[in-house]
């Protein structure tokens, strides 16, 4: 019978494999080579240095790493970076215009969506991607729709608030952000 470990020695290499991934990243191709169990959000932060993107948790549950891969809300904490290669992820820095808040920033601004700001970048990136399914959610709907990401400060009312304003934004401008 094979063996699960034959391959293990006792004098293990020195040599980490590195792997070569390119991802488009706020729409601009990066490159980098890395361990295969880089964690998404560290080559994110660490690598990238997109700090917006924050790590909350070890469990997979906060959302705080929240970020789009290919237009869907991932929590870039349990994905390995080199899952991304040939993808694209936007992080909150990604959001903003080249003048202009995006209508979820403007609305976490305006109806006070945030406090610390720690669960704000991966808030605003799920909402996006619920924004981009269903233009015009219910408050029931925001609700379920950001249940994978959590605050301690805003109680989340404001967050909800924020999320339909947007919502209204995008909708008198015809989605155009
Ligand atoms: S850091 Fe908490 S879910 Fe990713
Ligand atoms: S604003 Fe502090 S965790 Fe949400």
């Amino acid at each position: 019978m094979t063996s699960l470990f034959e391959e293990v020695s006792e004098e293990p290499g020195t040599q980490v494999p590195v792997r070569r991934v390119a991802i488009t990243v706020n729409g601009r191709r990066r490159t980098a080579d890395i361990e295969p169990r880089l964690l998404l959000a560290h080559l994110l932060r660490q690598g990238l240095k997109l700090t917006g993107t924050h790590t909350g948790c070890d469990t997979t549950n906060c959302g705080a790493c929240t970020v789009l891969f290919d237009g869907k809300p991932v929590k870039s904490c349990t994905m390995l970076a080199v899952q991304a290669d040939g993808h694209e992820v936007t992080t909150v820095e990604g959001l903003a215009g080249a003048s202009e808040l995006h209508p979820l920033q403007e609305g976490f601004k305006d109806e006070h969506g945030l406090q610390c700001g720690f669960c704000t970048p991966g808030m605003m990136l799920a909402a996006k991607a619920l924004l981009e399914e269903n233009p015009d959610p219910t408050e029931d709907e925001v609700r379920w729709a950001l249940s994978g990401n959590l605050c301690r400060c805003t109680g989340y009312q404001n967050i909800v608030k924020a999320v339909l304003w947007a919502a209204d934004k995008l909708r008198e401008t015809g989605g155009a952000e």
